[in-house]
Protein backbone atom coordinates (compact mmCIF):
# COMPACT_ATOMS: atom_id res chain seq x y z
CA UNK A 1 0.00 0.00 0.00
CA UNK A 2 1.30 3.49 -0.95
CA UNK A 3 2.42 5.75 1.79
CA UNK A 4 -0.03 8.28 3.47
CA UNK A 5 1.07 11.32 5.72
CA UNK A 6 -0.77 11.90 9.10
CA UNK A 7 -1.11 15.30 8.08
CA UNK A 8 -3.27 14.32 5.35
CA UNK A 9 -5.46 11.96 7.24
CA UNK A 10 -8.49 14.13 6.87
CA UNK A 11 -8.70 12.78 3.14
CA UNK A 12 -9.14 9.01 3.67
CA UNK A 13 -11.24 8.80 6.58
CA UNK A 14 -12.95 5.22 6.55
CA UNK A 15 -10.24 3.99 4.48
CA UNK A 16 -7.13 2.15 4.82
CA UNK A 17 -3.74 3.51 4.78
CA UNK A 18 -0.07 3.00 5.52
CA UNK A 19 1.96 5.37 7.74
CA UNK A 20 5.76 5.40 7.69
CA UNK A 21 7.14 6.97 11.27
CA UNK A 22 8.31 6.50 14.40
CA UNK A 23 7.40 5.17 18.00
CA UNK A 24 6.60 8.75 20.19
CA UNK A 25 5.47 7.17 23.17
CA UNK A 26 2.84 4.11 23.67
CA UNK A 27 0.77 2.74 26.67
CA UNK A 28 -1.62 0.04 27.29
CA UNK A 29 -5.51 -0.86 28.49
CA UNK A 30 -5.83 -4.53 29.09
CA UNK A 31 -6.71 -5.78 25.84
CA UNK A 32 -6.19 -2.19 23.92
CA UNK A 33 -3.06 -1.17 22.98
CA UNK A 34 -2.52 2.54 21.78
CA UNK A 35 1.09 3.50 19.61
CA UNK A 36 1.80 7.44 19.01
CA UNK A 37 3.48 7.16 15.73
CA UNK A 38 4.67 10.46 14.54
CA UNK A 39 5.52 10.61 10.53
CA UNK A 40 7.31 14.36 10.87
CA UNK A 41 4.03 16.25 9.64
CA UNK A 42 2.07 15.31 12.59
CA UNK A 43 0.72 12.49 15.94
CA UNK A 44 -1.04 9.34 15.64
CA UNK A 45 -3.07 7.33 18.16
CA UNK A 46 -3.02 3.93 16.25
CA UNK A 47 -4.70 1.42 18.54
CA UNK A 48 -4.42 -2.45 18.63
CA UNK A 49 -7.33 -4.43 19.64
CA UNK A 50 -6.38 -8.02 20.58
CA UNK A 51 -9.41 -9.51 19.44
CA UNK A 52 -9.28 -8.51 16.08
CA UNK A 53 -5.74 -8.55 15.32
CA UNK A 54 -3.81 -11.92 14.53
CA UNK A 55 -1.65 -13.08 17.45
CA UNK A 56 1.89 -12.44 15.79
CA UNK A 57 0.49 -8.70 14.95
CA UNK A 58 -0.45 -7.80 18.57
CA UNK A 59 3.07 -9.05 19.78
CA UNK A 60 4.81 -6.61 17.93
CA UNK A 61 3.64 -3.82 20.42
CA UNK A 62 5.27 -5.27 22.72
CA UNK A 63 8.77 -5.02 20.86
CA UNK A 64 8.68 -1.21 19.60
CA UNK A 65 10.67 0.92 22.12
CA UNK A 66 10.39 4.90 22.17
CA UNK A 67 11.76 6.02 18.66
CA UNK A 68 11.56 3.06 16.62
CA UNK A 69 10.77 2.89 13.10
CA UNK A 70 7.76 1.40 11.60
CA UNK A 71 4.76 1.19 9.19
CA UNK A 72 1.44 0.87 10.43
CA UNK A 73 -1.62 0.04 8.53
CA UNK A 74 -4.93 0.41 9.50
CA UNK A 75 -8.46 1.87 8.94
CA UNK A 76 -9.15 6.01 9.66
CA UNK A 77 -11.42 6.47 12.02
CA UNK A 78 -12.48 10.27 13.18
CA UNK A 79 -11.54 10.35 16.81
CA UNK A 80 -11.46 14.06 18.37
CA UNK A 81 -9.93 12.93 21.54
CA UNK A 82 -7.40 12.11 20.11
CA UNK A 83 -4.19 14.49 18.70
CA UNK A 84 -5.01 15.88 15.32
CA UNK A 85 -8.46 14.50 15.82
CA UNK A 86 -8.41 11.02 13.77
CA UNK A 87 -6.93 7.52 15.05
CA UNK A 88 -5.84 4.40 13.32
CA UNK A 89 -7.64 1.16 13.60
CA UNK A 90 -4.57 -0.91 13.80
CA UNK A 91 -4.05 -3.86 10.77
CA UNK A 92 -0.77 -4.66 10.44
CA UNK A 93 2.67 -3.66 11.43
CA UNK A 94 6.03 -3.33 10.08
CA UNK A 95 9.11 -3.11 12.10
CA UNK A 96 11.87 -1.33 10.39
CA UNK A 97 14.38 -0.41 13.08
CA UNK A 98 13.99 -1.00 16.93
CA UNK A 99 15.71 1.88 18.86
CA UNK A 100 17.72 1.22 21.57
CA UNK A 101 17.70 2.99 24.98
CA UNK A 102 16.35 6.32 23.49
CA UNK A 103 18.14 8.99 25.92
CA UNK A 104 15.67 11.72 25.74
CA UNK A 105 12.50 10.38 27.79
CA UNK A 106 9.58 11.88 28.64
CA UNK A 107 10.69 12.95 31.58
CA UNK A 108 12.75 16.67 32.21
CA UNK A 109 15.83 16.91 30.92
CA UNK A 110 18.40 20.14 31.19
CA UNK A 111 19.35 22.26 28.43
CA UNK A 112 22.68 21.05 27.97
CA UNK A 113 21.77 17.62 27.87
CA UNK A 114 19.45 18.42 25.33
CA UNK A 115 21.78 20.65 22.91
CA UNK A 116 24.65 17.85 23.43
CA UNK A 117 21.41 15.51 21.57
CA UNK A 118 20.45 18.27 19.48
CA UNK A 119 20.37 15.43 16.55
CA UNK A 120 17.59 14.02 18.91
CA UNK A 121 15.99 16.77 20.07
CA UNK A 122 14.89 18.03 17.22
CA UNK A 123 11.95 14.96 16.50
CA UNK A 124 10.52 16.20 20.31
CA UNK A 125 7.13 18.46 19.61
CA UNK A 126 8.03 21.54 20.76
CA UNK A 127 11.19 21.62 18.34
CA UNK A 128 9.01 20.10 16.00
CA UNK A 129 7.19 23.41 16.27
CA UNK A 130 9.71 25.62 16.28
CA UNK A 131 11.36 24.54 13.18
CA UNK A 132 7.89 24.93 11.40
CA UNK A 133 7.51 28.10 12.50
CA UNK A 134 11.12 28.90 11.01
CA UNK A 135 10.47 27.68 8.09
CA UNK A 136 7.18 29.93 7.54
CA UNK A 137 8.92 32.84 8.18
CA UNK A 138 11.75 32.35 5.92
CA UNK A 139 9.23 31.12 3.39
CA UNK A 140 6.95 34.34 4.22
CA UNK A 141 10.07 36.58 3.52
CA UNK A 142 10.37 35.07 0.65
CA UNK A 143 6.93 35.70 -0.32
CA UNK A 144 7.40 39.38 0.57
CA UNK A 145 10.05 40.38 -1.94
CA UNK A 146 8.98 38.05 -4.47
CA UNK A 147 5.39 39.72 -4.40
CA UNK A 148 7.05 43.20 -4.29
CA UNK A 149 9.91 42.94 -6.92
CA UNK A 150 13.02 42.22 -5.49
CA UNK A 151 15.97 40.14 -6.69
CA UNK A 152 17.42 37.78 -4.85
CA UNK A 153 21.23 38.18 -4.71
CA UNK A 154 23.23 35.39 -2.93
CA UNK A 155 26.19 37.53 -1.57
CA UNK A 156 29.84 35.77 -1.13
CA UNK A 157 30.39 33.73 2.61
CA UNK A 158 34.20 34.09 2.21
CA UNK A 159 35.33 37.95 2.15
CA UNK A 160 38.69 40.31 2.17
CA UNK A 161 37.00 42.97 4.31
CA UNK A 162 35.10 43.60 7.89
CA UNK A 163 31.60 45.01 7.54
CA UNK A 164 30.32 45.09 11.23
CA UNK A 165 33.68 46.45 12.82
CA UNK A 166 36.61 44.34 13.45
CA UNK A 167 36.26 43.11 16.68
CA UNK A 168 33.82 40.14 15.93
CA UNK A 169 35.64 38.59 12.70
CA UNK A 170 36.40 34.85 11.97
CA UNK A 171 39.28 34.73 9.78
CA UNK A 172 40.73 31.60 7.90
CA UNK A 173 44.09 31.36 5.38
CA UNK A 174 43.27 31.96 2.04
CA UNK A 175 46.36 30.12 -0.04
CA UNK A 176 48.36 32.90 -1.23
CA UNK A 177 45.91 35.45 -0.67
CA UNK A 178 46.09 35.96 2.82
CA UNK A 179 43.69 36.54 5.17
CA UNK A 180 39.88 36.10 4.52
CA UNK A 181 37.08 36.68 6.98
CA UNK A 182 33.90 34.57 7.63
CA UNK A 183 31.10 37.02 6.46
CA UNK A 184 29.50 39.63 9.15
CA UNK A 185 26.64 40.70 6.72
CA UNK A 186 26.04 40.78 2.89
CA UNK A 187 25.04 44.30 2.83
CA UNK A 188 28.10 45.97 0.35
CA UNK A 189 27.62 43.20 -1.79
CA UNK A 190 24.16 44.04 -1.62
CA UNK A 191 24.71 47.53 -2.33
CA UNK A 192 26.40 46.69 -5.90
CA UNK A 193 23.64 44.31 -6.72
CA UNK A 194 21.11 47.20 -5.42
CA UNK A 195 22.87 49.52 -8.43
CA UNK A 196 22.52 46.82 -10.70
CA UNK A 197 18.89 45.79 -9.93
CA UNK A 198 17.32 48.74 -7.92
CA UNK A 199 15.88 46.34 -5.40
CA UNK A 200 17.44 43.46 -3.80
CA UNK A 201 17.52 41.33 -0.90
CA UNK A 202 20.59 38.81 -0.47
CA UNK A 203 19.90 35.91 2.85
CA UNK A 204 22.36 33.94 4.25
CA UNK A 205 24.60 32.41 6.96
CA UNK A 206 26.83 35.61 8.91
CA UNK A 207 29.48 35.32 11.45
CA UNK A 208 29.92 37.47 14.58
CA UNK A 209 32.74 36.06 16.99
CA UNK A 210 30.60 37.29 19.94
CA UNK A 211 32.21 36.67 22.87
CA UNK A 212 28.49 37.70 24.27
CA UNK A 213 27.49 35.04 26.17
CA UNK A 214 23.66 36.03 26.40
CA UNK A 215 20.08 34.53 25.12
CA UNK A 216 20.48 36.68 22.07
CA UNK A 217 23.95 36.29 20.40
CA UNK A 218 24.89 33.24 18.23
CA UNK A 219 28.41 33.09 16.39
CA UNK A 220 26.59 31.78 13.23
CA UNK A 221 23.18 33.09 12.51
CA UNK A 222 20.96 33.75 9.00
CA UNK A 223 20.48 37.72 8.15
CA UNK A 224 18.11 38.60 5.46
CA UNK A 225 19.01 42.10 3.66
CA UNK A 226 17.20 44.48 1.48
CA UNK A 227 18.82 47.16 -0.11
CA UNK A 228 17.10 49.36 -2.53
CA UNK A 229 18.47 52.24 -4.39
CA UNK A 230 17.17 55.63 -4.13
CA UNK A 231 15.45 55.26 -0.63
CA UNK A 232 16.53 57.45 2.12
CA UNK A 233 16.16 56.68 6.21
CA UNK A 234 11.98 57.23 6.21
CA UNK A 235 11.50 54.92 3.00
CA UNK A 236 13.80 52.32 4.57
CA UNK A 237 11.32 52.65 7.89
CA UNK A 238 8.64 52.38 5.69
CA UNK A 239 9.75 48.88 3.76
CA UNK A 240 10.58 48.16 7.67
CA UNK A 241 7.14 48.17 9.09
CA UNK A 242 5.02 46.81 6.30
CA UNK A 243 7.54 43.79 5.99
CA UNK A 244 7.31 43.11 10.15
CA UNK A 245 3.58 43.57 9.15
CA UNK A 246 3.60 40.95 6.34
CA UNK A 247 5.55 38.09 8.01
CA UNK A 248 3.99 37.97 11.83
CA UNK A 249 0.47 37.83 10.21
CA UNK A 250 1.33 35.75 7.91
CA UNK A 251 2.84 33.30 10.48
CA UNK A 252 -0.07 33.80 12.84
CA UNK A 253 -2.38 32.81 9.75
CA UNK A 254 -0.34 29.66 8.87
CA UNK A 255 1.36 28.55 12.32
CA UNK A 256 -1.34 29.04 14.87
CA UNK A 257 -1.50 25.32 15.69
CA UNK A 258 2.38 25.17 16.67
CA UNK A 259 2.35 28.89 18.02
CA UNK A 260 -0.44 26.90 20.26
CA UNK A 261 1.91 23.86 21.05
CA UNK A 262 4.60 26.51 21.98
CA UNK A 263 1.85 28.04 24.47
CA UNK A 264 2.39 31.33 22.82
CA UNK A 265 0.11 34.01 23.73
CA UNK A 266 -0.40 35.87 20.63
CA UNK A 267 -1.86 39.08 21.54
CA UNK A 268 1.16 41.40 21.27
CA UNK A 269 1.52 39.53 17.92
CA UNK A 270 -1.77 40.30 16.49
CA UNK A 271 -0.94 44.27 17.04
CA UNK A 272 1.85 44.65 14.96
CA UNK A 273 0.33 46.69 12.08
CA UNK A 274 1.73 49.47 10.38
CA UNK A 275 2.12 52.70 11.74
CA UNK A 276 4.98 51.55 13.93
CA UNK A 277 5.64 53.55 16.61
CA UNK A 278 9.12 55.67 15.24
CA UNK A 279 11.26 57.67 17.65
CA UNK A 280 14.87 59.04 17.88
CA UNK A 281 17.40 57.59 19.68
CA UNK A 282 17.29 60.69 21.51
CA UNK A 283 13.80 60.37 22.74
CA UNK A 284 15.14 56.88 23.40
CA UNK A 285 17.70 58.22 25.80
CA UNK A 286 14.78 60.08 27.30
CA UNK A 287 12.62 57.07 28.44
CA UNK A 288 15.80 55.56 29.88
CA UNK A 289 16.20 58.51 32.30
CA UNK A 290 12.36 58.65 32.97
CA UNK A 291 12.95 54.71 34.13
CA UNK A 292 15.91 56.03 36.25
CA UNK A 293 18.65 54.49 33.96
CA UNK A 294 21.53 56.54 34.58
CA UNK A 295 22.24 56.47 30.23
CA UNK A 296 25.16 58.98 28.92
CA UNK A 297 24.28 60.16 25.39
CA UNK A 298 26.54 59.07 23.13
CA UNK A 299 26.27 55.37 24.17
CA UNK A 300 25.10 52.55 22.22
CA UNK A 301 21.79 50.67 23.83
CA UNK A 302 22.67 47.95 25.57
CA UNK A 303 20.68 44.75 26.03
CA UNK A 304 18.60 45.73 29.34
CA UNK A 305 18.07 49.47 27.80
CA UNK A 306 16.43 47.91 24.56
CA UNK A 307 14.22 45.83 26.80
CA UNK A 308 13.30 48.98 28.71
CA UNK A 309 12.73 50.61 25.87
CA UNK A 310 10.65 48.41 24.23
CA UNK A 311 8.48 47.61 27.18
CA UNK A 312 7.25 51.06 26.64
CA UNK A 313 5.51 49.86 23.38
CA UNK A 314 2.99 47.43 22.17
CA UNK A 315 4.51 47.01 19.11
CA UNK A 316 7.60 46.49 17.32
CA UNK A 317 9.21 50.67 17.79
CA UNK A 318 11.83 52.03 15.49
CA UNK A 319 14.81 53.95 16.62
CA UNK A 320 16.35 55.88 14.40
CA UNK A 321 19.27 58.75 13.78
CA UNK A 322 22.02 57.12 16.56
CA UNK A 323 24.97 59.00 17.36
CA UNK A 324 27.50 58.18 14.14
CA UNK A 325 30.32 57.70 16.81
CA UNK A 326 28.91 53.72 17.96
CA UNK A 327 27.61 53.19 14.51
CA UNK A 328 29.29 51.47 11.07
CA UNK A 329 31.31 53.16 9.04
CA UNK A 330 29.26 53.03 5.87
CA UNK A 331 26.23 55.07 7.70
CA UNK A 332 25.13 58.30 6.45
CA UNK A 333 25.29 61.34 8.49
CA UNK A 334 22.42 63.54 9.21
CA UNK A 335 22.94 66.54 7.06
CA UNK A 336 20.98 68.58 9.96
CA UNK A 337 23.46 67.02 12.91
CA UNK A 338 26.56 65.74 11.90
CA UNK A 339 26.70 63.60 15.50
CA UNK A 340 23.70 61.65 13.93
CA UNK A 341 23.86 58.63 11.65
CA UNK A 342 20.70 58.11 9.56
CA UNK A 343 20.49 54.60 11.45
CA UNK A 344 17.59 52.45 12.07
CA UNK A 345 17.03 49.94 14.93
CA UNK A 346 13.61 47.91 14.76
CA UNK A 347 13.17 46.67 18.90
CA UNK A 348 10.79 43.69 19.63
CA UNK A 349 7.95 44.29 22.16
CA UNK A 350 7.96 42.12 25.21
CA UNK A 351 11.81 42.18 26.02
CA UNK A 352 12.81 41.03 22.70
CA UNK A 353 15.04 43.75 21.82
CA UNK A 354 16.63 44.29 18.46
CA UNK A 355 15.70 42.63 15.50
CA UNK A 356 16.47 44.90 12.85
CA UNK A 357 19.38 46.98 12.31
CA UNK A 358 19.88 49.18 9.36
CA UNK A 359 20.67 52.69 7.73
CA UNK A 360 20.92 55.39 5.35
CA UNK A 361 24.55 54.68 3.12
CA UNK A 362 26.78 57.36 2.73
CA UNK A 363 26.76 57.99 -1.19
CA UNK A 364 29.81 60.56 -1.61
CA UNK A 365 32.96 59.26 -2.69
CA UNK A 366 35.23 61.10 -0.42
CA UNK A 367 33.15 61.65 2.41
CA UNK A 368 33.49 57.66 2.34
CA UNK A 369 36.86 57.56 1.72
CA UNK A 370 37.45 59.94 5.40
CA UNK A 371 34.63 57.35 7.10
CA UNK A 372 37.18 54.50 6.11
CA UNK A 373 40.32 56.28 7.47
CA UNK A 374 38.21 56.51 10.83
CA UNK A 375 37.39 53.60 11.46
CA UNK A 376 40.97 52.63 10.49
CA UNK A 377 40.00 49.99 7.96
CA UNK A 378 42.00 49.64 5.30
CA UNK A 379 41.39 51.18 2.14
CA UNK A 380 42.36 48.75 -0.66
CA UNK A 381 39.64 45.86 0.12
CA UNK A 382 36.92 48.78 -0.58
CA UNK A 383 38.43 49.75 -3.56
CA UNK A 384 34.79 48.06 -5.88
CA UNK A 385 32.71 49.34 -3.25
CA UNK A 386 34.16 53.21 -3.54
CA UNK A 387 33.96 52.69 -7.09
CA UNK A 388 29.41 52.69 -6.46
CA UNK A 389 30.11 56.41 -5.39
CA UNK A 390 31.81 57.06 -8.44
CA UNK A 391 29.64 55.72 -11.50
CA UNK A 392 26.15 56.93 -10.66
CA UNK A 393 26.18 57.05 -6.92
CA UNK A 394 22.47 57.39 -5.66
CA UNK A 395 21.11 57.70 -2.51
CA UNK A 396 20.27 54.10 -1.01
CA UNK A 397 19.61 52.47 2.41
CA UNK A 398 18.59 48.76 3.46
CA UNK A 399 18.67 46.74 6.70
CA UNK A 400 19.19 43.36 8.27
CA UNK A 401 16.40 41.30 10.08
CA UNK A 402 17.69 38.31 12.39
CA UNK A 403 16.11 35.35 11.33
CA UNK A 404 16.63 33.51 15.12
CA UNK A 405 15.96 36.95 16.97
CA UNK A 406 12.86 36.97 15.08
CA UNK A 407 12.01 33.52 15.79
CA UNK A 408 12.45 33.78 18.95
CA UNK A 409 10.56 36.78 19.81
CA UNK A 410 7.42 34.80 17.22
CA UNK A 411 7.55 31.84 19.03
CA UNK A 412 8.12 33.82 22.52
CA UNK A 413 11.29 31.70 23.50
CA UNK A 414 13.96 32.79 26.04
CA UNK A 415 16.60 32.18 24.34
CA UNK A 416 17.83 31.76 20.72
CA UNK A 417 19.51 28.79 20.70
CA UNK A 418 16.39 27.09 19.91
CA UNK A 419 15.95 28.82 16.92
CA UNK A 420 17.99 27.13 14.70
CA UNK A 421 18.76 23.32 14.56
CA UNK A 422 21.72 23.26 14.98
CA UNK A 423 22.79 26.52 17.30
CA UNK A 424 26.82 27.63 17.39
CA UNK A 425 27.90 29.57 20.00
CA UNK A 426 30.51 30.81 21.85
CA UNK A 427 30.85 27.47 23.90
CA UNK A 428 28.99 25.20 21.69
CA UNK A 429 30.05 24.02 17.69
CA UNK A 430 28.67 20.38 18.37
CA UNK A 431 26.67 18.63 17.13
O1 LIG B 1 22.63 45.35 13.31
P1 LIG B 1 23.46 44.43 12.48
O2 LIG B 1 24.84 44.19 12.91
O3 LIG B 1 23.40 45.03 11.01
C1 LIG B 1 24.09 44.62 9.94
O4 LIG B 1 24.79 43.63 9.87
C2 LIG B 1 23.83 45.45 8.70
N1 LIG B 1 24.97 45.30 7.79
C3 LIG B 1 22.54 45.03 8.06
C4 LIG B 1 22.16 45.85 6.87
O5 LIG B 1 21.96 47.05 7.01
N2 LIG B 1 22.06 45.25 5.70
O6 LIG B 1 22.72 43.02 12.37
C5 LIG B 1 21.41 42.95 11.83
C6 LIG B 1 20.58 41.98 12.65
C7 LIG B 1 20.39 42.40 14.11
O7 LIG B 1 19.35 43.33 14.26
C8 LIG B 1 20.03 41.05 14.74
O8 LIG B 1 18.68 40.73 14.50
C9 LIG B 1 20.90 40.10 13.96
O9 LIG B 1 21.20 40.72 12.73
N3 LIG B 1 22.14 39.79 14.68
C10 LIG B 1 22.34 38.66 15.39
N4 LIG B 1 21.55 37.60 15.63
C11 LIG B 1 22.04 36.58 16.38
N5 LIG B 1 23.29 36.58 16.89
C12 LIG B 1 24.12 37.62 16.68
N6 LIG B 1 25.36 37.60 17.17
C13 LIG B 1 23.66 38.73 15.90
N7 LIG B 1 24.20 39.90 15.49
C14 LIG B 1 23.25 40.52 14.76
MG1 LIG C 1 22.67 46.24 15.16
Amino acid sequence: MGRTYIENLDKHIGKDVTIHGWVYNKRSSGKIKFILVRDGTGLLQCVMVRAVLPEEVFETFGKLTQESSLKVTGTVKEEPRAPGGFELEVKEVEIINIAQDYPITPKEHGVEFLMDRRHLWLRSTRQHAIMRVRHHIIKSIRDYFDANGFVLIDSPILTPNAVEGTTTLFETEYFDLGKAFLTQSGQLYGEAAAMAHGKIYCFGPTFRAEKSKTRRHLTEFWMVEPEVAFNDLNDNMDLAEDFLEYIVSSTLEHKAKELKTLERNTTYLEKVKKPLPRITYDEAVEILRKKGIDFEWGGDLGGTDETVISEQFDKPVMVHRYPAQVKAFYMKRDPENEKLALALDVLAPEGYGEIIGGSQREDDYDTLVERIKEHDLPMEPFDWYLDLRKYGSVPHAGFGLGIERTVSWICGLDHVRETVPFPRMIYRNTP
